[in-house]
């Protein structure tokens, strides 16, 4: 089985997905990790080909970078800054999709991200779209963090990586055509973990 969920930085992909994927038993696989490992890479000039995805037991798969397992280190947003840059190139995204579509191929998964339902897994069973204000998602993304940026530090930043992934060539951010698209804006979490539930088990 293959679930997608999409959207925009800070909507609450990775929060929630890894609830459904927990509920489903689905491997939970965040993409934006991959995009984001490889910007550590280039910031600590690290060989980008020595990437690992190692699915393991774990219903989410370790990253490894030159032996080294990557966890906090990828969170920030200096780093997910670079991570968008990079994930301009042809080269960076087809290095990550190929570690996706591996996995994808082995275990029934949950991949969340930019470009998922639209170009990595377009036959996936169910595809779900995640959107909100841009102001939400800066006040979920303060509430997620430690952080000391403001809200509205948060929200500019935000605004030039949205504008980055949905402008860009390759894979902008966009719903798939047959994505089902949710305005998370007034909903609490917990609303949005029901209804994708409701929705993953209507494909079971
Ligand atoms: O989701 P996250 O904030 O970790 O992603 C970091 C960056 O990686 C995004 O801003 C985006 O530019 C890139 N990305 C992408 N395609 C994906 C996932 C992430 O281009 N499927």
């Amino acid at each position: 089985m293959q679930v997608t969920i999409d959207g925009p930085a800070g909507v609450g992909k990775t929060s929630v997905g890894r609830k459904i994927a927990n509920r489903f038993s689905l491997a939970f696989i965040q993409s934006g990790k991959l995009y984001r490992a490889l910007a550590y890479a280039k910031i600590h000039d690290l060989d980008p080909d020595s990437l690992k995805l190692n699915p393991g037991d774990a219903t989410e798969p370790e990253l490894i970078i030159c032996g080294r397992t990557l966890g906090k280190d990828l969170d920030s947003e200096a780093i997910g800054e670079e991570a968008s840059k990079l994930a301009k190139e042809g080269e960076t995204r087809e290095r990550v999709n190929s570690k996706i579509a591996q996995i994808a191929g082995e275990k029934d998964v949950l991949v969340e991200g930019r470009d998922i339902g639209t170009k990595v897994l377009p036959n996936a069973d169910l595809k779900i779209y995640l959107d909100a204000s841009i102001r939400e998602r800066a006040r979920r993304r303060k509430n997620q963090r430690e952080t000391e940026l403001s809200v509205k530090e948060i929200e500019a930043r935000l605004r030039k990586r949205d504008e980055r992934d949905q402008k860009r060539k390759l894979a902008p951010l966009k719903p798939a055509e047959d994505a089902v698209i949710i305005d998370t804006t007034s909903m609490s979490e917990e609303d949005v973990v029901e209804r994708l539930s409701h929705l993953t088990e209507n494909i079971t």
